[in-house]
């Protein structure tokens, strides 16, 4: 029994534990907006920061990091749709919950949606991440999926930027 204790106080003690040097730098630039004005945080939400417009990256975090780099640079996208308003032309958008985000604002804002807009929709064709998450280097890549991995399962062995060859 005191034993047991032991190893739950000692797993209990490495959850809780601060975060290695590369995903405390994979944290920031997390956080950090390029240029153009875009974080990751602008739409994903990872533990304390961000807003949940894109998917869950927790769902991705226990992958293979050469398939979370493909989550980034993919340009077939799995949940983007394109809605076409009466107007004319066509948005893209993403249902996070109930609501629709305008992927086209940034930050993206919330729009509503017609039920003939719906009928419309296909998937999206255009959208792709913002061409600054698209040109990330290997090394900030792997900075980013350390930090995915640490907030998912607080892994501490972090990610080597060969591997996402
Ligand atoms: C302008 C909004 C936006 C920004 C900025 C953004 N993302 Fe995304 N991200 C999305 C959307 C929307 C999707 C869903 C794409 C799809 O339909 O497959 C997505 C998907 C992903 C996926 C794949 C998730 C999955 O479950 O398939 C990963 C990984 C990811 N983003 C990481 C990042 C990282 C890291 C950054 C910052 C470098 C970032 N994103 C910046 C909107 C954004």
């Amino acid at each position: 029994m005191r034993y047991l204790s032991y190893i739950l106080i000692l797993s209990i003690a490495a959850f809780a534990a601060d975060p290695p040097e590369q995903a405390k730098r994979g944290k920031e630039l997390f956080g950090l907006k390029s240029a153009a004005g875009y974080a990751c945080t602008t739409c994903h939400q990872l533990e304390d920061q961000g807003t949940a417009v894109g998917p869950d990256l927790k769902t991705m975090g226990r992958l293979h990091p050469r398939a979370v780099v493909m989550g980034i640079v993919a340009t077939r996208t799995q949940y983007v749709q394109e809605l076409k308003p009466a107007k004319s032309g066509t948005i893209p958008v993403i249902k996070s919950g109930e609501i629709y985000f305008d992927l086209s604002k940034n930050p993206p804002t919330e729009v509503t949606v017609t039920a003939a807009e719906l009928k419309a929709a296909r998937d999206n064709a255009d959208w792709k991440h913002p061409a600054e998450s698209r040109g990330l280097t290997r090394e900030q890549l792997a900075d980013l999926i350390a930090y995915i991995r640490f907030a998912t399962f607080g892994d501490t062995k972090g990610v080597d930027p060969k591997d996402l060859q």
